[in-house]
């Protein structure tokens, strides 16, 4: 606790005390997770945390969600989480470069009975948000890949989001690194450009979560 008492550190054991606390045991995300680890092993850290997940598609549903974007959707753990809010005709466009990890992904999206709700866009993400139609506006978006193009995420995404739409940028505290000024690696300086400039943004309410590695939400205004 710190000496205000407003915020507590977690461990291991607290840490699972939270997620067992929550509706975090869907047992398909789990196969999803186990079998990432096992294929992939390290690499499957790039997944989100389980409470992560249930906390997205809370937020889905609670702002009713119709139109949604994935940037970074790796072997589809969050993209499931998204659709899974999504009602009737709803949509989730699925953003990302690498063909063997959304094969996972698609396999999964059929099994969670989604795969009829998303649609999957190889190719840089940037790429494919230029092809965004500008009368579309989209609800919610996720942002989840590589950290030096952030910013210009946000931006795309803002541009097409409805007022009182949602922005959920992941990683936003790099492990510690954001506050470590020895860390200057491309994507630690990108990640802090973009918590500078998203502190002082009017056109967004935003609120810094310490979810998993970080988690920002911002409301567009
Ligand atoms: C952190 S992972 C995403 C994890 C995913 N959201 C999940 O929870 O399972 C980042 C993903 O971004 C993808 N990626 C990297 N650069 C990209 C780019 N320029 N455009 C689209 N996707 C990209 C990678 O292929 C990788 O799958």
């Amino acid at each position: 606790m710190t000496p205000d008492g407003k915020f507590i550190a977690l461990d291991g054991r607290l840490y699972d005390y939270l997620v067992a606390h929550g509706h975090n045991t869907d047992p398909l995300l789990r196969e999803l997770a186990a079998e990432t680890r096992a294929k992939l092993g390290r690499v499957s850290g790039m997944q989100i945390a389980p409470e992560q997940g249930t906390f997205m598609t809370i937020l889905a549903r609670a702002i009713g969600v119709r139109s949604a974007i994935e940037i970074g959707t790796f072997a589809g753990y969050s993209s499931i989480c998204i659709a899974r809010a999504l009602p009737t005709g709803g949509r989730l466009l699925c953003c990302d470069v690498s063909e063997e990890w959304t094969a996972i992904a698609r396999r999964y999206w059929a099994r969670a009975g989604v795969a009829d709700r998303i649609t999957l866009r190889l190719g840089p993400a940037l790429e494919t948000l230029k092809t965004l139609p500008a009368g579309d506006p989209l609800d919610l978006a996720f942002i989840d890949a590589d950290k030096s193009n952030y910013r210009a995420y946000y931006e795309a995404v803002l541009a097409r989001m409805r007022t009182g739409g949602l922005i959920l940028i992941d990683n936003v505290l790099w492990n510690g690194a954001v506050i470590d000024p020895a860390v200057q690696t491309e994507d630690t300086r990108a990640i802090r450009a973009l918590n500078d400039f998203i502190a002082t943004d009017q056109r967004v309410e935003a609120v810094m979560l310490p979810v998993a590695d970080g988690l920002t939400v911002c409301r567009k205004c």
